[in-house]
């Protein structure tokens, strides 16, 4: 980012104006996040802290109470905030037996089935169920997916479905060369997984979020490992309430009440 004005100056009615910054009192950014999204940095204030004061400082904003103020009436920039602060770290194939076990329970029902994917950060997750369908003989008519995060760049990512060694590593041989493209180092997913699968940015919270409809299986795995006790049961309860049948139960990761 380039900027005319030394730092701790800036135009305002078009006078330089010296300005003091302060990134002491982080505690109304780390509220506000954790009421927007349902993220807690409780236990890592610190690390909150220094990460958003790089942003303000890339972004020559001088205060944290200036972001807040910013924040409030520029969704862009929240967005900007949220795509910084939240962690996507995913790869295909991640707690295998999980996704085998849904792939066995669409095996053996009938009907078109769809399933909600929430979050999907950058595609990894919806696409190794679509995979795993595809591995056990569900016919790609039979199902659809969809896949929601928080994360703009995520998502944008997971549209393009291209990924690197690391994201593939726990794929066999036989699934690379049958799903991917390889360019040097790069995997491109082929475009009949890749259609199986839509993708949204979307917050859990939101009121909108009941709007994606009902879905046949949800999959939640790794999200409410960053939130608080009281927001694991909040959310444990809205993707509950996304089910067709209650019967089925969500899928969540390992260490997701822990
Ligand atoms: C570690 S990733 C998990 C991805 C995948 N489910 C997996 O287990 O590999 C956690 C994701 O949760 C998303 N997330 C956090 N809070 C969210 C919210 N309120 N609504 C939707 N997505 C959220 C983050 O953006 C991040 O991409």
């Amino acid at each position: 980012m380039f900027s005319i004005f030394k730092k701790k100056e800036k135009l305002v009615e078009n006078k330089i104006i010296e300005y003091k910054e302060d990134y002491n009192d982080i505690e109304p950014i780390s509220k506000y996040f954790h009421n927007e999204t349902g993220i807690t940095f409780d236990k890592q204030v610190s690390i909150l802290k220094s990460k958003v004061k790089s942003f303000c400082k890339q972004r020559y904003i001088h205060s944290f109470s200036n972001l807040l103020e910013s924040i409030k009436e520029n969704n862009s920039l929240k967005q900007e905030l949220i795509d910084y602060l939240t962690t996507n770290e995913t790869y295909f194939y991640r707690e295998l037996k999980q996704i085998m076990e849904l792939a066995e329970l669409v095996n053996n029902s009938s009907g078109k089935i769809n399933i909600l994917c929430a979050p999907s950060a950058t595609g990894e997750e919806p696409y190794s169920i679509a995979i795993a369908l595809l591995e056990v003989g569900v016919s790609s008519s039979r199902f659809n997916i969809v896949g929601i995060d928080i994360n703009s760049d995520a998502i944008l990512k997971a549209k393009k479905a291209i990924y690197g060694e690391r994201n593939i590593r726990n794929l066999s041989a036989e699934i690379i060369s049958k799903y991917f493209t390889q360019t040097n180092n790069e995997y491109a997913l082929n475009q009949s997984v890749k259609s199986l699968v839509s993708f949204k940015i979307a917050n859990l919270f939101d009121s909108s979020f009941s709007s994606l409809g009902k879905f046949d299986f949800v999959f939640s795995r790794n999200m409410l490992i960053y939130f608080d006790k009281e927001t694991k049961l909040k959310a444990k309860s809205i993707l509950e309430s996304m089910r067709k049948n209650n019967n089925h139960k969500v899928f969540f990761g390992h260490a997701d009440f822990f």
